[in-house]
């Protein structure tokens, strides 16, 4: 650094020992450009001075007089300050300045007894982006044109104020790009604001444009996470740039094992993708009015602008608590936060939500984990529970438990109980009914096989009583 300092400042010395020192000025073109013009002697007498522009003429000249002039193109976009004068400063100024203007330039300054020469060589830098406003997926080529232009490799470029470096020098049909050049593929990742600087013989320039990317701003990125609730709502956001009206905007669920070529799932059934009366038509988000936890997943928003197909692919995380009651302690039960992924969470965190009677919400913070403990189901146990769920970047959702439906729970636990009673009476009334049945069966099958024993008794008894009956009726007649 200190060897190209000192090599430059002999350079500099050298020249300037040969009267040939040509200053270099770079300017971004709309800016103003001062070419400095600076005598050591100073005289009282102001001098006559002549701004020159090789090969095209004045461009400002003043007379000893006072009087001073423009050259026919230049009218009053140059101005050469007379309060600086006294200073032996004869700077030029050029306002607006154009690409045109860049060049070589000479200022002659006619002092009574000698006459101050100084050579300025302007650069005007300019950055242009084509096209003004690309699609994401589709060609674009940020272009910085200096003129008149110094060696391709006194150019860097900037993105966003980092150094960017292009990875792809070489286009397909194998052209090699110049430096001043970059040519991507449109993504969100390079919006922002593109700085061309130039160096130029120790001196440095620069100038900016700002590239916007259309396609889909929200997600800015894929397979962001989007965390909800179990039984809650979610709004899974897809929105295009402003004014980007999509063609064909289509919203999938995709299966999870298909890692390369995603297979087409069921949406949730309470999935809604027809966009409300308050969005706009860029805005594509999609909703679901009750997340399933089967409702996990891939999902992808797709939409055509013009012959590119825009996608951006996100995750649905979905998140419930687990209630356990441990069987022997039926008052204490253990509340499990459950996240279909976990990837992204750091920390857990169980908070105690209670009103009090205005209805005004307050929030206790109990205890850092993934599961919880609660002792007993008493009052103050009562009201909801809420397991928040951090990530490196803050909160990223919650989910709550309502002891009411714990109690609720516990109320459907007893009823199953008393279920099974029933069971069992109904099931005892049905055995005793059996037994009955059954002892009678046996009863009468034991009558029978008496009565079987002695068939020939049966039949004198039959007769005897026969017998008996017709006596008797005889009895009657008589
Ligand atoms: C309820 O609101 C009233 C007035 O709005 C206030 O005076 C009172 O202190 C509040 N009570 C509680 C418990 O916050
Ligand atoms: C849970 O999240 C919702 C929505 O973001 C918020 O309104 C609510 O206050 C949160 N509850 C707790 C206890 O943090």
């Amino acid at each position: 650094m200190l060897l190209t300092y000192f090599i430059f400042g002999l350079i500099t010395f050298l020249m300037t020992g040969a009267q040939c020192e040509v200053t270099e000025v770079l300017v971004e073109a709309g800016s103003q450009a001062i070419l400095p013009c600076k005598s050591d002697s100073s005289s009282p007498n102001p001098p006559a001075i002549v701004w020159s522009q090789a090969n095209k003429g004045t461009v400002w000249r003043r007379q000893k007089s006072g009087l001073h002039y423009w050259g026919a193109i230049w009218s009053h976009r140059v101005r050469c300050p007379h309060s600086q004068f006294e200073r032996g400063d004869y700077s030029l100024q050029i306002n607006n300045v154009r690409e045109a203007d860049g060049g070589v330039y000479t200022c002659q300054v006619q002092h009574r007894d000698h006459l101050f020469e100084n050579v300025v060589m302007l650069r005007v830098i300019k950055v242009s982006v084509s096209p003004a406003v690309p699609t994401t997926g589709s060609d674009v080529t940020i272009t910085c044109n200096v003129t008149p232009g110094p060696s391709e490799d006194s150019v860097q470029w900037k993105l966003n104020n980092s150094p960017f470096v292009s990875q792809t020098r070489i286009t397909s049909q194998r052209v090699v790009i110049p430096k001043n050049v970059v040519k991507e593929k449109a993504t969100m990742k390079l919006t922002g604001n593109w700085t061309c600087v130039v160096y130029s013989k120790g001196k440095e320039g620069r100038a900016s444009a700002s590239l916007s990317v259309k396609g889909i701003i929200q997600p800015p990125k894929d397979n962001k996470k989007v965390y909800a609730a179990m039984g809650s709502a979610v709004t899974l956001p897809c929105v295009f740039s402003p004014g980007l009206n999509a063609s064909e905007p289509l919203w999938e669920k995709l299966k999870a094992s298909y890692l390369f070529n995603p297979a087409p799932d069921h949406l949730p059934p309470s999935f809604s993708q027809s966009f409300l009366s308050s969005q706009v038509p860029w805005d594509r988000s999609a909703s679901v009015e009750e997340v399933g936890f089967g409702d996990e997943g891939k999902y992808r928003c797709s939409g055509t602008i013009g012959e590119q197909r825009l996608t951006r692919y996100m995750q649905l995380v979905v998140a419930k608590i687990d209630s356990t009651t441990p069987s022997k302690k039926k008052a204490s039960m253990t509340l499990t936060c459950q996240l279909t992924d976990e990837s992204e969470v750091t920390e857990y965190e169980w908070v105690h939500v209670t009103y009090d009677l205005n209805g005004t919400q307050s929030v206790e913070s109990i205890q850092n984990g993934k599961t919880l403990s609660i002792g007993k189901v008493s009052d103050e146990n009562w009201g909801e529970w809420a397991c928040r769920f951090y990530g490196k970047e803050g909160i990223l959702g919650n989910v709550t438990y309502n002891v009411q439906l714990m109690s609720g729970l516990s109320g459907k636990k007893s009823a199953g109980l008393s279920h099974n009673t029933t069971a069992v009476v109904g099931l005892s009334i049905l055995l005793v009914v059996l037994l009955l049945i059954l002892a009678q069966m046996y009863k009468n099958h034991q009558r029978r096989k008496r009565i079987f024993q002695y068939p020939a008794l049966e039949t004198i008894v039959h007769t005897i009583s026969n017998e008996r009956e017709e006596r008797e009726r005889s009895h009657v007649k008589e």
